[in-house]
């Protein structure tokens, strides 16, 4: 094991070489606890309030995302599954000249293991490059590599926005990019079209990008999906209160916010959102501030865009892509489709 200093385009990585078969890059600063501190000024000392959902995602909000995946409600995953596996070995095979898989937002691998196993059949040699917020690569990389001889991977811990150019430096052949969960629906549209375009600079013209997109649908079935019975999603939802308590010196009692997560129709949305139980003030002691909040205010923690066939053209239209093909579950609730530049 061995630890490497490297430098890639303006940002620094340091480097963890585990084995031949598999290394894994930190971006330095990553954790830095003053950007964290920042945003939370930032969303907190707002009219309306706000939280960004990237701060979801510690150890905790990570573990309980997984569990999100697994409840009856949460149709997004099941589905997103049941479309790869059907699809992989069509996917693998249409895209036979690539040997390089970059995954943004990683976690487990759980999806696009199914994928890496359809290219893994009809190749020599294939490179995975999972990029996450959370170390959870190491292990589920060593869980791979155990499994596949001929797989060699290349991790990053980072933020996805910033790993889009780690992937460019690293990598000189052909690639699919995977994005997969709809995760681009928590993206603001400005951030959304930013993020799509400077991943649309950074890709070759022989690059393709798969991506997940959740359906608009009846508003029952996605409200249910973000109001599960069990309460994981609020557990989920106020656990970025725990995370300013205990990485900020915060004193937010969990007690007095409730989850709440409403359809907005107008924007084509789901909102999560914390509801302040009574009024109260709160005391955060890297910022040294403290935050009032009025009986029925509210935190906005984040956004779940759903898409329908036009939004998407006009996504990848932004962008300088386009959808080449589209694959689809029997109910129209998810989209998996291959963007290629124009
Ligand atoms: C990661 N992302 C696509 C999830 C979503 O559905 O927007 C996050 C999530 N929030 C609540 N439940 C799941």
């Amino acid at each position: 094991m061995k630890f490497d200093r490297s430098k890639v385009d303006h940002h620094s990585y340091d480097e963890k070489v585990i084995n031949e078969q598999l290394r894994i890059f930190y971006l330095e600063h990553f954790e830095e606890k003053s950007t964290f501190a920042e945003d939370v000024k930032n969303g907190l000392l707002t009219a309306n309030k706000f939280l960004l959902p990237k701060y979801f995602y510690d150890v905790r909000g990570s573990e309980l995302f997984k569990r999100i995946c697994e409840t009856d409600e949460y149709y997004l995953t099941r589905t997103e599954l049941s479309i790869i596996k059907k699809y992989a070995n069509h996917i693998s095979s249409s895209n036979i000249n690539k040997n390089t898989l970059v995954e943004l937002g990683s976690g487990s691998s759980a999806k696009s293991k199914h994928i890496l196993d359809s290219f893994l059949k009809c190749r020599d040699k294939v490179k995975y490059v999972p990029i996450d917020v959370s170390d959870i690569i190491v292990e589920s990389s060593k869980k791979l590599i155990e499994k596949y001889a001929n797989l060699h991977i290349t991790g990053l811990v980072s933020f996805y926005e910033e790993g889009v150019d780690f992937i460019t430096q690293l990598d000189e052949s052909a690639k699919v990019i995977l994005f997969l969960g709809s995760s681009i629906g928590n993206f603001t549209f400005d951030a959304e079209e930013i993020f799509l375009k400077r991943l649309r600079n950074d890709m070759r013209e022989d690059d393709i990008l798969l991506i997940g997109f959740d359906m608009i649908k009846d508003e029952k079935v996605l409200l249910n999906a973000y109001n599960d019975r069990e309460g994981i999603t609020s557990e989920f939802n106020l656990n970025i209160l725990r995370r300013i308590n205990e990485g900020l010196g915060g004193n937010f009692n969990l007690k007095m916010f409730k989850h709440d997560a409403i359809f907005n129709k107008d924007e084509s949305r789901i909102e999560m959102h914390l509801v302040s139980i009574e009024a109260q003030e709160v005391y955060i002691k890297a910022i040294d501030e403290t935050i009032a909040f009025e009986k029925g205010e509210t935190i906005h923690t984040e956004n779940s865009h759903k898409f329908s066939d036009e939004k998407i053209e006009d996504i990848a239209n932004r962008a300088d892509l386009f959808v080449s093909e589209k694959f689809k579950d029997e109910k129209n609730y998810f989209s998996l489709c291959i963007l290629k530049p124009k």
